[in-house]
């Protein structure tokens, strides 16, 4: 049985004191209905990390970070470290969410690297794919997610699966609006696990956690979350608020 997971991508939201204030409203409704299948994340902006994990302490909400840098340590300006995000209290970390593939020009080899240094200090990752709407419209879907889990987790074993999940996030669908249908989403996720089968080993497809993200609401949720190959969602501007990530949640828990 693979675990549900619903995560949250606080992208650059909230300050400490806000962040707090959503964290503490999270855990209260949470402590009232504890999921029983469902591992919930939050990932914050790196200057809430800390707050947030002393806030979480004794709970089972899991805390994760947006992004990290491919080096250890060194002179790199702005940049913040693998261990520096462990150190925080943070088990997880977002890594090639298109919004740093589109703004910052991170492309497979970067993503590689950060994947790689994660796993080298025991963050589990939380890895991000999906196609454009102009490559959806070409009918090359299959082919980009291909491309993008064969070149992101280049050199990774079946062991080092254990510790990513990923997300499959159509970039159309982020923050538009626009979700992608159930089926649509199915039949991508469904190719993921062959994908997975054939680069790595046959089972490794059935074993891999994969959420579906992009305008995951509420009311979408469960048409999502019911289908046989998606495992979760990456939830971005519905996690803002506690009632709507909590329902999302509670969405999760009715169709596990
Ligand atoms: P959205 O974002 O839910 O606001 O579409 C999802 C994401 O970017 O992870």
């Amino acid at each position: 049985m693979r675990q549900k997971v619903i995560a949250g991508n606080w992208k650059m939201y909230k300050t400490i004191p806000e962040a707090l204030r959503l964290v503490n409203q999270l855990r209260k409704k949470l402590e009232a209905q504890p999921p029983r299948r469902t591992r919930v994340i939050v990932c914050p902006p790196f200057t809430a990390l800390a707050p947030v994990h002393e806030a979480l302490q004794g709970s089972n909400i899991g805390l994760g970070a947006q992004n990290i840098f491919w080096e250890e340590e060194g002179a790199y300006t702005g940049e913040i470290s693998a261990a520096m995000v462990k150190s925080t209290g943070a088990k997880y970390v977002i890594i090639g969410h298109s919004e740093r593939r589109r703004y910052f020009h991170e492309e497979e080899a970067i993503i590689n690297k950060k994947i790689k240094i994660a796993l080298k200090n025991k963050l589990k990752v939380i890895h991000c794919i999906g196609e454009s709407l102009e490559e959806r419209e070409q009918g090359l879907t299959m082919e980009v997610v291909s491309n993008q889990v064969e070149w992101d987790l280049k050199d990774l074993t079946p062991q080092d699966l254990k510790n990513i999940i990923i997300a499959y996030e159509p970039v159309w669908a982020i923050g538009t609006g626009k979700t992608a249908t159930p089926e649509q989403a199915e039949e991508v996720h469904s190719f993921l696990r062959d994908i997975l089968d054939a680069l790595f080993d046959k089972g490794a497809g059935k074993g891999m956690t994969i959420l579906y993200g992009g305008s995951v609401k509420p009311e979408n949720a469960a048409s999502l979350l019911s289908q046989p190959d998606i495992d979760g969602a990456l939830v971005g501007g519905a996690c803002l608020k506690a009632d709507s990530f909590f329902k999302i949640i509670q969405a999760s828990e009715k169709v596990g």
